[in-house]
């Protein structure tokens, strides 16, 4: 990859030494061997396992003092074109500052609101909670910000095909993303039935070569590595490195939201623990450049029908906990086997952070009192919420700290548990909270009974 440089590269010249050296490198998580970020490769050629993107922190924290960077990405905020627009892209320096910005695809992304949640506050008897609504991105989920480096990355490479498994979020936005590229192909693996319709509608829409398979999503997820050993297809599933590096900036928005004062809590929903792992990796970068001074805590949550890493947690990860994924309505995070298993735990334990489970119906009710707020959330956002409120309740997060909670994904990708909830459709769970559909014959004067007497306002 080569070096940003000139007016595309506002690092050129305030780098210190070399700045034709390029600033990231690709590092094996296991054995800590290098390799110049470049290619496809996807695992360490000494031991297989999961690489990282390293930035050469010391050279930008050379570059600018701490105060200097808050001032560039507030300034920032205003962009009204270029890749600036984007709430990934305007942190590009601590991204993929050596990717030429002529090979990025961006719609943009990012940029989501940061929502006080007075209902949640009032619900847990806490200070300040707030939820990172990244549903609000283009394809409606938050791997569009992985996907925007991710695809990015695969045009500078010039690569022919890209390809995914997916619970369906990251299909929608690798299909979406691989769309505006003239000549990529397009593969996308689902877990038969396992993904909702609007979900599954998304990648066909996009024109991908959309793949039902008879498994669950690790099931998927094994068989395309396999494929991908045999072809030369770039992989875009969150051990992707590059992807991660566009995920981060979901931390990067809030602290910046947030005045550059972090909160002391972030509770992400988990699955393949890609996600977590990309904003546990962010903000401890951040806090090396002096951007930040101390770490938040992170609270990972994950559905109690998969939750391997919830259970190592438990038990002080004394071992690698795999699990069959049960049923649950947080499709999207059913994973028994985390890809990025590692790296999750690395950065929630050098966050001081923990994981937790919730149940369907715990899931299920913070949906509804989260939704209820105007604020419309998918089930496996409502996971973190769940986990939040019994972290709460538990004592594990005081009522005096600072908690942002981020919603993945928005309720409008899973309708139908939405209306199954609120006609008591969902078996086992209980739909305290449900707001019934009313049916009664077309007529005015139904209506006006079905108001009752005239109130005043
Ligand atoms: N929330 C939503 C809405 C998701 O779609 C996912 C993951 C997660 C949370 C968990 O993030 O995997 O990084 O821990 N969905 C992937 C997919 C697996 O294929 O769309 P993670």
């Amino acid at each position: 990859m080569r070096a940003v440089r000139g007016r595309r590269g506002t690092l050129a010249g305030a780098t210190t030494g070399s700045a034709d050296a390029p600033l990231s490198r690709l590092r094996c998580i296991a054995c800590s061997r290098e390799a110049p970020l470049h290619g496809v490769q996807q695992a360490c050629e000494a031991c297989g396992d999961l690489l990282d993107v390293v930035h050469d922190l010391g050279r930008l924290r050379a570059a600018r003092p701490p105060r200097a960077w808050r001032r560039l990405f507030d300034d920032r905020l205003g962009a009204r074109d270029g890749p600036e627009r984007s709430g990934v892209w305007r942190y590009r320096e601590l991204v993929l500052p050596d990717l030429p910005v002529e090979d990025i695809v961006s719609k943009p992304e990012g940029n989501t609101n940061l929502y006080r949640s007075p209902a949640l506050e009032a619900a847990s008897r806490t200070q300040e909670v707030r939820i990172k609504h990244e549903g609000e991105n283009p394809t409606l989920s938050f791997k569009d910000r992985g996907m925007t480096t991710g695809v990015s990355f695969a045009r500078h490479l010039g690569v022919a095909v890209v390809a995914c498994a997916s619970t369906g979020d990251t299909s929608a936005a690798l299909a979406a993303y691989a769309s505006e590229v003239p000549g990529l192909r397009c593969l996308v693996l689902l877990p038969r039935d396992k993904v909702s319709p609007e979900q599954l509608s998304q990648p066909l829409a996009s024109g991908a070569l959309t793949v039902s398979l008879p498994t669950d999503f690790d099931g998927c997820l094994r068989i395309l590595r396999e494929v991908c050993r045999t072809r030369p297809i770039y992989l875009l599933n969150s051990i992707n490195p590059v992807r991660l590096e566009g995920q981060k900036s979901i931390g990067y928005e809030i602290v910046q939201d947030l005045g550059w004062e972090p909160p002391d809590w972030i509770v992400v929903p988990v699955g393949n623990a890609g996600n977590i792992s990309a904003i546990g990796k962010g903000l401890f970068e951040m806090r090396e450049i002096g951007l930040i001074d101390r770490l938040p805590r992170l609270l990972g949550v994950q559905a109690e029908a998969a939750a391997p890493l919830a259970r190592a947690c438990r038990e002080g990860y004394r071992e690698r906990v795999l699990v069959e994924a049960g049923a649950t309505v947080a499709s999207a995070i059913r994973i028994g086997d985390p890809a990025s298993y590692d790296r999750a735990v690395r950065e929630v334990r050098r966050a001081r952070g923990a994981f937790a489970s919730a149940t369907e119906q715990e899931i299920l009710d913070a949906k509804a009192l989260v939704d209820a707020s105007g604020v419309y959330i998918c089930p496996n956002s409502a996971t973190a919420v769940a986990g939040f409120l019994k972290a709460r309740a538990g004592g594990l997060i005081g009522p005096h700290e600072r908690v942002v909670i981020v919603a993945t994904a928005h309720g409008c990708k899973f309708s139908r548990t939405t209306i199954d909830y609120h006609t008591g459709r969902i078996e086992g769970v209980d739909p305290a909270r449900a707001n019934r559909i009313v049916e009664i014959e077309a007529d005015a004067r139904a209506v006006e009974r079905l108001l009752g007497p005239e109130e005043d306002r």
